[in-house]
């Protein structure tokens, strides 16, 4: 099979990350449960992989990374740890639903919510997003990159803004952790949400979140803490105040051995990799008679995402005859962006989206090139 579904999951990972959950699976203890070695090691574990991350992302202190499924629950401890009713909040049609739903859901509770215009291909104008600000707001909350085009945001400038008018700004890296570099202090960003199963190449059910020093956020869950047991109410002190219960040590092991990788190839050496594949095989459908391609490839350094359809064909059509006819795996219909889909006019179409990974090769990517020219000409 050739996987070109590396958005919605990076399929391949180092031999390094399956070997490291191998191992914790039979070594591991319950992290700061207990004196005994295997407790103690997988302490050790869990707090060198929050250094790497905190290193990463630019962080200042490694007890700001703190440990998530998914950067969906990154999201909703974000956003509903943080707005009041009688809030304000920008976002962008760019959104993912793990951002939009949330955000409906504060807005049911009394927030003010302004979603920022995308146009017909996909991009936000930064300046709108100053635009929107008012004397209420206290947040922008948007997208590094987004998952249906892999158009990508300079959420560097979005920061800029956010600093000046004194907003808080949270940003969902879903699509560039591990890819493109994020530095949360230059970038002014507030609270950034990562998944581990994507760019940072670790397992599924591993993920989190920076949150910056000193600001506080309303935690979704209480439990479970490993301290101060004798208290009625969760420990205060970052990360265990937005950690309640037993971590996903098995997952973290694997995602510690991810950033070590990482580290290694470099992510603008990652970054380059893809990005190459993704040129290559825009270049080669671009000029298909039929094919429609969805994003602005003004600037290449882009998420590696091509997103396309061919005529008016069903996009899920177009995937499961990608599928059967060329093995050939691919994401089609909606893809959590509903604003996006509205924006590019591909509600009712869907759209089949290519994403490459840096261990997709330039015969793979030519392959998809020819399938695409022979599903156009049918
Ligand atoms: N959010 C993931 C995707 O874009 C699952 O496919």
């Amino acid at each position: 099979m050739i996987y070109l579904d590396n958005a919605a999951t990076t399929m391949h990972k180092p031999q390094e990350v399956i070997d490291a959950v191998v191992q914790a699976m039979s070594s591991m203890g319950n992290a700061g449960r207990g004196a005994n070695e295997a407790s103690l090691s997988a302490s050790r574990l869990i707090y060198d992989t929050r250094d790497r991350l905190c290193r990463l992302f630019g962080g200042e202190n490694a007890r700001q990374i703190v440990f998530t499924n998914n950067s969906t629950e990154s999201l909703n401890i974000a956003i509903k740890g943080l707005l009041e009713p009688g809030d304000h909040v920008i976002t962008t049609m760019m959104e993912h639903n793990s951002v939009l739903r949330p955000l409906y859901e504060m807005e049911r509770r009394g927030v003010r919510l302004t979603i920022v215009r995308a146009d017909e291909r996909g991009t936000v104008n930064l300046a709108d997003i100053e635009d929107a600000i008012a004397p209420d707001t206290k947040m922008i909350v948007c997208t590094n990159g987004s998952n249906l085009t892999g158009n990508y945001v300079h959420i560097g400038r979005v920061g800029e803004i956010a600093h000046k008018h004194g907003l808080l700004f949270v940003v969902d890296a879903s699509q560039t952790a591990g890819v493109f570099p994020i530095d949360v202090q230059d970038m002014h960003i507030d609270v950034l949400c990562f998944t581990g199963h994507k760019g940072l190449l670790g397992p599924q059910g591993t993920g989190g979140m920076y949150v910056r020093e000193g600001l506080s956020v309303r935690p979704l869950k209480s439990g479970g803490s490993g301290i101060m047991t004798y208290s009625k109410t969760h420990p205060e002190q970052m990360p265990t105040a937005l950690e309640a219960g037993t971590l996903n040590g098995h997952g973290i092991a694997g995602l510690n051995a991810a950033l070590k990788y990482i580290e290694d190839e470099g992510v603008d050496s990652i970054r380059a990799r893809e990005q190459k594949l993704m040129k290559r095989f825009y270049e080669g459908v671009k000029d298909i008679p039929g094919v429609k391609i969805y994003g602005d490839f003004d600037d290449m350094n882009r998420c590696a995402i091509v997103t396309l359809n061919i005529g008016d064909y069903d996009s899920s059509e177009v995937s499961d005859e990608l599928l059967m006819e060329y093995g050939i795996s691919t994401r089609p219909g909606g893809h959590c962006a509903p604003l996006m889909h509205e924006a590019l006019g591909t509600v009712e179409q869907g759209a089949v989206r290519f994403s490459f990974s840096h261990y997709n090769t330039d015969e793979e990517v030519d392959i998809a090139i020819r399938a695409i020219q022979e599903l156009a000409e049918d």
